[in-house]
């Protein structure tokens, strides 16, 4: 969602931040907009609808003098997607920029209105602005007038305030993603929605916790410094080295960023095993395995909750573990029952999903072990779970999760190996490091199989609906097939059980609707029941399934034939490369903009 940058020190202040926004167009935005004091002392402020590079345009070839800026890129959520409605905000000598939503703004704007304040925006963010500005004139201290304001807001929040008087910028957050970085070497110090934005530019991290006033000054001896709300130095914040890089920034040969991470993944799956096998990660990955729950709560959201749904799968059928698996939206709502002896477990990309992060919040309330399976190294979740498995996906810039995905599904199957207390046994170790790479090598070759694929592609794409189908092991991916459609290619599509279709769906069923049926060896004879139901209707059949079976090749106007052989419970993964490859092709003969999808973000801060 809205990503945050802030820098203050000798260097450029403003092609820092514009660098920091940069790095952060993945996760999606509508606009972006820098605030800045510039060489005469003035408070300057730029934004701009569209791409990073409308605002650059806009900045023009300037030679900036700035030493303090902060930076923002607008997911909008308050108000239309337009400049007045960009951050950051300005008023007098404040700007502002914003993470999150503010509940109650609709009941502040009318009593700010009131008492006359003149809103230039459609924004919740200005009505921080317009609270800080109004405390402010009433005498109070910067940091008393921050505090004052953010007790006025509900909601999860972050804020970066930079204010021209006292030539510093203070922020606060709630629920919201903040990380402070600084550079000692240079005296610069930094803020952001996230660590990957200060990448070699920050070489120490500082994750404030909720509630915490960071100080950004160059007139202090140090440049950052953290309060509570009375005022005092806290010590609530986690620090830790910064060892992110920015290479893999870089699309390569590929054309998007989501091909080029679909093609990651099998050696993204070795690296995984040989890390928790072999590697470092053995340690980790038994201490997971450690305590044997009555139950696990498996909670996510989006393609992380069809991940989580693969792993009830594993968990449930090796280690005889009941698990509830629900989409963390809910489950944060809905009073569910929690005992002492069960774990929950979380799924995220990002770390940062705000109902995710809420779910487990619930489960810590309520005394229940929290474990995360995730990629984002220090990232809120990673620093709130009891145990973390990390995911090893690297950064993942397409919007569409692909490769996270897969590592998720596969680092829960290693889970559930740890909890059946089998990776003790080094030959066992051996033999499934074997059957992990045969996965591999079988995506390896999916792969290059691509033209096929784009070929199927090029025939349907034009078709007004997609169903998905899959029985057993193989519905999730349906419905994990099925959104990385709808989300890249802007057609509807839906998941579904197979045998489910004529519980009412087959109603939409014509010459213009087409049906992915993903098919395994298990369940092989009633799957292919379910795609005649679906033949005799007319609609278009596209089979993903065991190869040289002539009984689904006649049935089907496209057949894929694949090979499951020795994948047993890993071949969902494996059909799933071929969900994604078909997403990718239909959303390119689309024509859609498909790293950064319409009214996507990445990483979703907002509940
Ligand atoms: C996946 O393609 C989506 N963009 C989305 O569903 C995503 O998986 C979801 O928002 C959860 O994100 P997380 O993994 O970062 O928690």
């Amino acid at each position: 969602m809205c990503g945050i940058v802030g820098h203050l020190g000798p260097k450029n202040s403003v092609n820092i931040v514009l660098e920091g926004l940069k790095r952060l167009e993945y996760r999606g935005y509508d606009s972006a907009g820098v605030s800045y004091i510039d060489e005469h002392n003035e408070l300057q402020i730029y934004k701009k609808t569209g791409k990073l590079e409308n605002l650059k345009n806009l900045l023009g070839d300037q030679d900036f003098k700035a030493r303090m800026c902060i930076g923002h890129t607008r997911w909008a959520t308050h108000g239309e997607v337009n400049d007045t409605n960009s951050h950051p905000h300005m008023k007098d000598h404040i700007s502002i920029v914003h993470n999150g939503i503010i509940e109650n703004a609709s009941t502040l704007r009318k009593q700010l209105t009131a008492s006359g304040y003149e809103f230039k925006s459609q924004t919740d963010s200005e009505v921080f602005l317009s609270l800080l500005v109004t405390e402010l004139a009433k005498g109070k201290g910067f940091k008393k007038a921050m505090v004052d304001s953010f007790a006025q807001v509900e909601g999860n929040s972050a804020f970066v305030v930079l204010n021209k008087d006292v030539n510093e910028i203070m922020s606060i957050k709630k629920g919201a993603p903040l990380v402070c970085g600084i550079n000692e070497v240079n005296s610069e110090v930094f803020i952001s929605s996230d660590p990957y934005a200060l990448a070699g530019m920050a070489s120490k991290l500082y994750f404030p916790g909720d509630e915490v006033l960071c100080h950004l000054s160059a007139s202090n001896k140090n440049l950052l410094n953290f309060y509570d709300l009375e005022g005092n130095p806290t010590e609530n914040y986690m620090s830790k080295n910064q060892d992110m890089s920015v290479g893999p920034t870089d699309k390569g040969d590929f054309e998007h960023f989501m091909l080029k991470e679909i093609h990651e993944q099998p050696e993204l799956i070795r690296s995984l095993t040989q890390f928790y096998f072999q590697g470092e990660g053995l340690k980790s990955l038994l201490k997971a395995g450690e305590f044997k729950p009555s139950k696990f709560h498996i909670t996510a959201c989006g393609t992380a909750y069809y991940a989580g749904l693969l792993i009830r799968d594993f968990i449930e059928t090796f280690n005889r573990i009941p698990c509830s698996t629900e989409l963390a939206s809910e489950f944060r709502y809905r009073n569910p029952l929690l005992n002492k002896d069960e774990a929950s477990l979380f799924i995220s990309q990002s770390g940062e999903t705000a109902d995710t992060l809420a779910a487990q919040e619930l489960c810590t309330t309520n005394n229940v072990k929290t474990l995360s399976v995730v990629n984002v190294d220090g990232s809120t979740l990673f620093r709130n779970c009891d145990d973390n498995l990390l995911i090893r996906a690297g950064i993942e810039i397409g919007v569409a999760s692909t490769k996270a995905f897969t590592q998720q599904a596969l680092t829960g199957r290693l889970l559930s190996l740890s909890l059946s207390d089998e990776l003790k046994d080094e030959t066992k170790r051996v033999a499934l490091t074997a059957k992990f790479s045969l996965l591999a090598e079988k995506i390896d070759h999916l792969i290059s199989r691509s033209e096929e694929i784009k070929t199927i592609a090029e025939s349907i794409h034009n078709h007004k609906g997609f169903f998905y189908t899959g029985r057993g092991k193989y519905f999730p991916v349906a419905l994990e097939g099925a959104l990385k459609l709808k989300e890249i290619a802007y057609v509807h599509a839906e998941g579904y059980a197979a045998g489910e279709l004529k519980h009412g769906p087959i109603a939409m069923i014509d010459e213009d609707m087409v049906n992915v049926a993903l098919v395994g060896p298990e369940l092989f004879e009633k799957t292919i029941s379910n795609i005649q139901e679906i033949k005799a209707r007319k609609g278009i059949i596209v089979t993903i399934g065991p190869k040289d079976e002539e009984e689904l090749e006649e049935l089907s106007d496209y057949y894929f034939g694949i090979d499951f052989d020795g994948l047993d419970e890993l071949s969902p993964v494996y059909i799933n490369i071929v969900n994604q490859l078909l997403a990718y092709y239909i959303a390119k003969y689309k024509g859609t903009d498909i790293d950064k999808p319409r009214n996507l973000a990445k990483s979703v801060t907002v509940e």
